[in-house]
């Protein structure tokens, strides 16, 4: 590492980076790259990335050229107020063990927190435990699991998440929120067990890949719609127009922006969904589809209510399995809300999601008596949890102990109950 320059990334080092990308996630044959955010792969779409205002890219050089690349990016807008995810830590394999990842990290936190970031996020990996070891010696402590969360040539990887989150209590956290059981166990679980140890070897993960599908299989007739004649961007006016009023989710998408590029290769289709009642528009939803880990992600929603937010979820689902996604494995439907949504969350237990990740004070909002924090729980509705679960957690002890808390949340079945017996006490 001695002999490495860590300097921001410039417009000229694109091939070097995608090159390093490429190198470190593609199989021997080097026909299946699945990294779940192609624009990395590919130098224009590096330089399109480094060219946004609110994206921040260091890399290290050595004597023989780029080495090590790490990114972020930010956001500064409400309600994700000082907001960061930093993605894409890659060191070249000649050059690892050497301190050049941990460097990397910590040049970025550091320009990160400069920037004012009071909460950072990382997605990491479990089949590398070297993501994990600099993302937990910077301080991050785990916040979510994600069991299918990238497909890779060896399989399909589960994927941590962490966050390091401003210690000081500068905006406090919304009133006590009254959480439905799923979620709540969850957050208990993990303030149980903030210091998860790191030690062991990794093992393999070995869960089965999903049967790509064919983009143009995927294609809706231009929408499908609950009513009306809307386009994606038609609909995507009508949920800025309707957000701030109730009964809105509101997902990451904003902020993972990398995920907002994606959209644009070509393994992800985007659908529409649009609610009118008596001839208005109560609701709206997009969704991404991909091709690749038949993985469905939530990109926009809102509406006037629980009940429309919900129909509109039937709606996907039905259009997933109308489309043979059944198939597919492991299909995934994946949405962020609200901590404060109680009645979405609770509806989401009551059809089989699981949160699988809480993001402590992600969202920031003015309140009258100042500033508010509010914790985010993503929410995937997994269609075969009991038998995929086992192969999943065979990383290392960190990993299982976080995937525990989640898997635990969601196959205990007394918590199944409480929150059908919520439910019916609700519709009387
Ligand atoms: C993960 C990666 C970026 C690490 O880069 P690196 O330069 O080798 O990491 P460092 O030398 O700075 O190591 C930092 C710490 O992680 C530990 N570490 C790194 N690789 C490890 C591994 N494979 N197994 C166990 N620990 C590892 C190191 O021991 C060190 O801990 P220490 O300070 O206690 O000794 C690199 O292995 C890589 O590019 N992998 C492929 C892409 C990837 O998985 N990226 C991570 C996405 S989350």
């Amino acid at each position: 590492m001695n002999s490495c320059v860590f300097r921001p990334a410039r417009l000229d080092d694109a091939s070097a980076i995608a090159e390093l990308f490429r190198k470190s996630y593609a199989s021997a044959t080097d026909s299946d790259i699945a990294y779940p955010y192609p624009q990395l792969l590919s130098p224009p779409g590096v330089r399109a990335l480094m060219s946004r205002a609110n994206v921040l890219w260091r890399v290290a050089e050595g004597p023989q050229g780029v080495v090590g690349s790490f990114g972020s990016v930010f956001s500064c807008q409400p309600p994700f107020v000082n907001v960061a995810e930093p993605f894409g830590l890659v060191v070249d394999a000649r050059a690892r063990r050497q301190g050049v990842g941990a460097r990397l990290f910590q040049e970025i936190l550091e320009a990160l927190k400069a920037t004012g970031a009071r909460v950072i996020l990382s997605d990491t990996r479990t089949r590398e435990a070297g993501g994990i070891a600099i993302v937990r010696a910077a301080g991050f402590e785990p916040v979510g699991f994600v069991p299918w969360g990238h497909r890779t040539p060896g399989g399909m990887e589960a994927m941590l998440y962490c966050a390091w989150v401003l210690p000081k209590k500068d905006a406090p956290r919304r009133d006590e929120i009254v959480l439905p059981p799923r979620a709540l166990a969850l957050r208990r679980c993990f303030e149980a067990n903030r210091s998860f140890a790191f030690s062991g070897e990794p093992g393999l993960v070995s869960l089965p890949l999903p049967t790509p599908v064919e983009p143009h299989e995927m294609i809706p007739p231009s929408i499908i719609r609950v009513r009306g004649m809307e386009s994606v961007e038609a609909t995507v006016s009508l949920i800025q127009t309707m957000q701030g009023r109730s009964g809105f989710s509101q997902p990451l998408v904003h902020l993972i922006g990398i995920g907002g590029l994606a959209k644009a290769a070509d393994r992800f289709v985007e659908v529409a969904f649009v609610a009118t009642a008596r001839g208005n528009n109560v609701g709206g939803l997009v969704a991404s589809f991909d091709c690749l880990d038949g993985r469905i992600r939530v990109l926009e929603a809102a509406s006037l209510g629980t009940s429309v937010t919900t129909a509109l979820l039937s709606k996907i689902e039905e259009w997933r399995d109308s489309r043979g996604m059944s198939g597919v494995h492991p299909p995934t439907l994946v949405l962020d809300v609200r901590a404060d949504e109680v009645t979405l969350l609770t509806e989401l237990e009551r059809r089989g999601y699981i949160p699988t990740t809480l993001h402590p004070r992600l969202l920031m909002e003015t309140h009258a008596d100042g500033p508010k924090c509010i914790d985010v729980f993503r929410y995937e509705l997994l269609a075969s949890v009991p038998s995929a679960i086992p192969d999943s957690v065979r990383v290392w002890p960190e990993a299982c102990a976080i995937a525990k808390c989640v898997i635990e949340t969601c196959q205990d079945l007394s918590l199944a109950s409480t929150i059908d017996a919520a439910h019916e006490s609700d519709r009387e």
